[in-house]
């Protein structure tokens, strides 16, 4: 697949953060992706891309991560810039420094800043708006002219360089489109934690918009935030895709041409989280913790099982990982899928690489043509 780079587009992009899909037009994501399958290309073929030299990349964690943590420091070193991660629990944060307080501290040093805050709702995608603003008015304030965008490196809303490099690896499986697709987005049993609802609320916001026929299940009490699905019932009806919900796995999986089976936590202990992390109530969050997988203790049927995965036209099984082998997926479905599913993980570097550099660099297509 080699897509058009539209250079007017991407020249809209300078100087943008990505903070939700939904925040960018389709005209705009499309563009992002264009930029990041050059990038791949670039990299494949060992070409150099170093178009942001001498500039410092700084991601803060509140989470744990493997895979974005690798991507954000593989894009940031391919572009030339030197990629730092931190512990957020390490930063002033946790002593009450305000995430405007620390996004001007952080900006006046950095030139783009990734962020990753998604354990408890409500909170991160706020906490990553206030950092840009913190941003944005330190430099407003000094005449600064410095761009420095901020990357959503995964929130309580939307997980984005996830999602867009899930789309990036759907449309390179499809043939470089994915309307008119079955894709079933489904919860699967988990054991080990309650995971975040940000994944499947960023599928279902943005596969739809390129006219992917959606279906969403999950048993009761797994309901997905009111905003994402809202935005996948407008997606679907701008792009002439579908976006349907049901509590049926089988009834998703049923002629899908892609499956994404994963576990998130229930919506009312996730919100119950609040308080608790407020309250730095650990008790509190231990307790909510140990009823939610009670919750979903109830679902252990929930799995991408051979016997599901024969219910589909063939379908590609997508994760972002890591999955709960032996719980969310059968063993035998995770070892045929093995290499894809690194292969989704590895378009997150081109994504992020696409990111920092439209919103960064000037005449980005015409440098990208010459590269
Ligand atoms: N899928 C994903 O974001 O992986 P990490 O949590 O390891 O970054």
């Amino acid at each position: 697949m080699k897509a058009e780079i539209d250079p007017d587009v991407v020249a809209t992009l300078r100087g943008r953060s990505l903070l939700t899909t939904h925040d960018w037009t389709t005209a705009e994501l499309d563009a992002a992706l264009a930029v990041a399958d050059r990038f791949q290309q670039l990299d494949r073929s060992g070409r150099p891309a170093a178009l942001l030299p001498n500039e410092l990349a700084y991601a803060l964690f509140f989470d744990n991560s493997t895979r974005t943590k690798s991507a954000w420091a593989g894009a940031a070193a391919r572009l030339g810039m030197q990629p730092v991660i931190v512990d957020g629990t390490s930063t002033q944060v946790s002593h009450g420094e305000t995430a405007a307080e620390t996004g001007a501290m952080l900006g006046m040093n950095a030139h783009a800043l990734g962020v990753r805050h998604d354990l408890i709702l409500g909170e991160g995608n706020v906490f990553m708006r206030e950092i840009q603003r913190g941003i944005d008015d330190y430099l407003a304030a000094t005449d600064d002219e410095r761009c420095v965008p901020i990357v959503n490196l995964q929130c309580d809303v939307d997980h984005p360089t996830q999602t867009l490099a899930d789309l990036l690896w759907l449309r390179e499986h499809f043939g470089g489109d994915i309307a008119g697709k079955r894709i079933a987005v489904s919860w699967a049993y988990s054991p080990s934690y309650a995971k975040p609802l940000s994944v499947p609320q960023g599928l279902v916001s943005l596969l739809p918009r390129f006219g992917a026929h959606v279906t969403l299940a999950h048993p009761e009490g797994y309901d997905l935030l009111p905003d994402p699905l809202r935005w996948a019932h407008e997606g679907a009806v701008a792009s002439g895709g579908t976006f349907t919900v049901t509590d049926d796995m089988d009834a998703a999986f049923e002629g899908a041409d892609a499956v994404y089976p994963k576990s998130w936590g229930p919506q009312a202990l996730m919100f119950e989280r609040v308080a608790a992390n407020q309250a730095h109530d650990i008790a509190a969050l231990h307790d909510i913790e140990e009823r939610a997988l009670a919750l979903n203790a109830k679902h252990r049927r929930w799995i991408c099982d051979e016997r599901r995965m024969a219910l589909t036209d063939d379908a590609l099984y997508l994760h972002c990982l890591p999955a709960d082998i032996g719980d969310e997926v059968e063993p035998s479905v995770m070892d045929r899928f093995r290499t894809a599913v690194a292969e989704e993980a590895n378009k997150k570097l081109y994504v992020i690489m696409a990111l920092l550099a439209v919103a960064k660099v000037d005449d980005l297509a015409d440098r990208l043509a010459a590269a």
